[in-house]
């Protein structure tokens, strides 16, 4: 493999994965501004020196020097050399670098080569002296400097401007045929791209890849597309990423729209965020490019049955990538396009903020679909939307949905969690015990205990505050005081000390005095607040567990009720945790 060849595969890795997820996965890293931080996987260090820029796809240690790009990282730790790496790295991110033999990758150099000559000969004609591609973009609103910025072009209304040029440059007929740029025709060759105002397909690499290309008139198709070349698949691109990326970065969300339009008035206006899925539903590898700059997807499709179905698809496929995905419905104006014309950025903006999520969405359309006035109706419209809830990785997620929808079909709530949570109560018994781990700790009892002794010595009206959580003194010194306080206590005076101490045994004064001078219960109203805080998460958790072992040893089919009555419970109770 030459460093000419392995050039394109370079290129190709780096534009699909982030050097920070790389990274990530052998180094903590923690975001500091625009980087990421961790400690050095290359030299023993205490203090992270080790820094990721996201921005720059590159990594630096400033305690041992280290430094280069992802696939110098994979190399470096791995103890692999330059080819091992790229290989690799190709394989985990399905480049094909086994058909790639030296002739195929000088191939695609000329090809690139080829389409920045072409996208230049449309750019020259679009700007060059007026025409109907100037006209017609015009006409649609695009100013100047943005059709510069998209490097728009025109194909003008000749048979084979395109193809003289460029034969004239020296270029092989077959490579304009193979690239889509001409067509042959009883001996004869044309070009493709006739009356039409030219987008390039730019990649992030800054590469032309492709071309879509607008009819003027009332030519079919309205668009025409590239075919799929060695350098071009529609499946591996977003049309504007080049330009969204840093944007997409920034505002840490992106949109997704349909046309080349939509990306481009969107910029006019200031929204440069956006990024086309060029006609086809979205792939995994379009969402994996996204995921890449941010997790936040807005789709804005535009109106119709078809974008609607184009939509649903493309949320599936960005949900699976772990993008927390939202749609608009361009309802007041048919694309993204017309509506920011009509009515402005700010009102598109407040429609990305008002955006639907995924789950809404989606039930929303089942609604559509069933009559919700007859129980049949209901019942078809839950039998539809459990899958969706079944599948939402947060219970407390689901009980929120169903309780909407309990209330909309009137249909009782216990009778939807065992819908939508039957068969998973054991499974959601286990991420709540997992959740409530952390509460537990070793000596923090010995420490709740002793400072509700010292809040009731303080302030004897918390010592009824405190009594309905007796059962919590288990330390036998701590249950023996208690003891005492509450037989001392009498409303409206202060436990008295004096007598206090007469009446414990001199094992207990220790751990009393233990109390009064160690335990600090400042902000009395607030320290015990967090107590019985504490306490009742305690018992919680308690619970939980009681409930996933009963729920472990359950049948299904036999205990029906009894699983849907504590799946009920372990739903409230895990509600009651993130409320606290
Ligand atoms: N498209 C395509 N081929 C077609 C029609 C559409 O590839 N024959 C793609 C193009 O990328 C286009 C997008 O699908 O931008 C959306 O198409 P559509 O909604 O039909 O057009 P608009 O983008 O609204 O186009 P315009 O505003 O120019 O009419
Ligand atoms: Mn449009």
């Amino acid at each position: 493999m030459s460093a000419g060849n392995t050039d394109n595969i370079v290129d190709e890795i780096k534009s699909r994965c982030n050097i920070v997820d790389v990274v990530g996965r052998t180094v903590n890293l923690k975001k500091t501004g625009n980087n990421h931080k961790g400690l050095c996987p290359f030299h023993n260090e205490k203090t992270p020196s080790f820094v990721v820029s996201e921005e720059k796809q590159i990594f630096t240690c400033f305690g041992c020097g280290a430094t280069g790009d992802v696939i110098e990282f994979v190399k470096k730790l791995n103890n692999l050399d330059f080819r091992e790496a790229t290989e690799r790295m190709a394989e985990e991110y399905g480049i094909e670098i086994k058909d790639q033999s030296l002739g195929d990758d000088g191939k695609k150099a000329i090809i690139y080569g080829i389409n920045r000559e072409v996208a230049m000969f449309y750019f020259k004609s679009f700007f060059d002296h007026p025409n109907k591609g100037q006209a017609y973009m015009t006409k649609r609103g695009i100013d100047a400097a943005t059709l510069r910025k998209f490097g728009i072009g025109y194909a003008d209304e000749e048979w084979d401007s395109l193809y003289k040029f460029f034969i004239g440059l020296g270029t092989k007929e077959e490579a304009l045929l193979e690239l889509g740029l001409i067509s042959k025709s009883k001996d004869r060759y044309y070009d493709k791209f006739r009356n039409r105002v030219v987008f390039p397909i730019i990649n992030t690499r800054g590469k032309v890849i492709g071309f879509g290309g607008r009819a003027i008139g009332e030519d079919n198709p309205k668009y025409l597309n590239s075919p799929e070349t060695p350098v071009f698949q529609k499946k591996n691109n977003l049309y504007g990423l080049n330009l969204a990326r840093q944007e997409i970065g920034k505002m840490n969300y992106a949109i997704i729209v349909e046309g080349y339009m939509d990306v481009i008035s969107l910029y006019q206006h200031g929204i440069k965020n956006a990024v086309a899925s060029l006609g086809t539903a979205l792939t995994i590898n379009q969402a994996a490019m996204i995921k890449r700059y941010t997790d936040n997807v807005i789709l804005a499709y535009d109106g119709d049955e078809a974008g609607l179905a184009a939509a649903l698809r493309g949320m599936d496929i960005l949900n699976e990538a772990g993008c927390k995905v939202k749609i608009i419905q361009v309802k007041d104006g048919k694309d993204p396009d017309d509506f920011v014309k009509k009515f402005g950025k700010d009102a598109f903006l407040k429609l990305v903020q008002d955006a639907t999520p995924l789950i809404d969405y989606k039930i929303a359309l089942i609604r559509q679909k069933c009559n919700m006035e007859t129980t049949e109706g209901k019942i078809d419209f839950i039998k539809e939307v459990t899958p969706i809830l079944k599948k939402l990785k947060s219970p407390v997620e689901a009980d929120a949905y169903i309780k909407k929808i309990a209330k909309e079909t009137k249909i009782s709530e216990g009778a939807l969690h065992l819908e939508v949570m039957g068969s998973t109560g054991k499974a959601i018994a286990q991420t709540v015990k997992n959740q409530l781990d952390p509460i537990k700790s070793k000596d923090s009892n010995a420490f709740l205990e002793k400072t509700l002794i010292k809040l009731m010595i303080i302030k004897s009206e918390y010592i009824p505050k405190i009594r309905p959580y007796g059962r919590v003194f288990n330390i036998p010194g701590c249950h023996r005081i208690y003891n005492v306080i509450t037989s001392l206590y009498k409303e409206d005076s202060e436990i008295d000390i004096k007598k206090l101490e007469d009446s414990i045994d001199q094992e207990d004064n220790l751990l009393l005095q233990d109390i009064l001078q160690n335990i600090i219960a400042d902000k009395e109203d607030i320290v015990l607040e967090q107590c019985i805080t504490k306490i009742k998460m305690a018992e919680l958790k308690r619970r939980y567990t009681e409930i996933s072992d009963i729920l472990s040893m359950t049948d299904e089919d036999i205990e029906k009720n009894k699983i849907q009555e504590l799946t009920q419970e372990l739903i409230e109770i895990q509600a009651k945790i993130r409320n606290k």
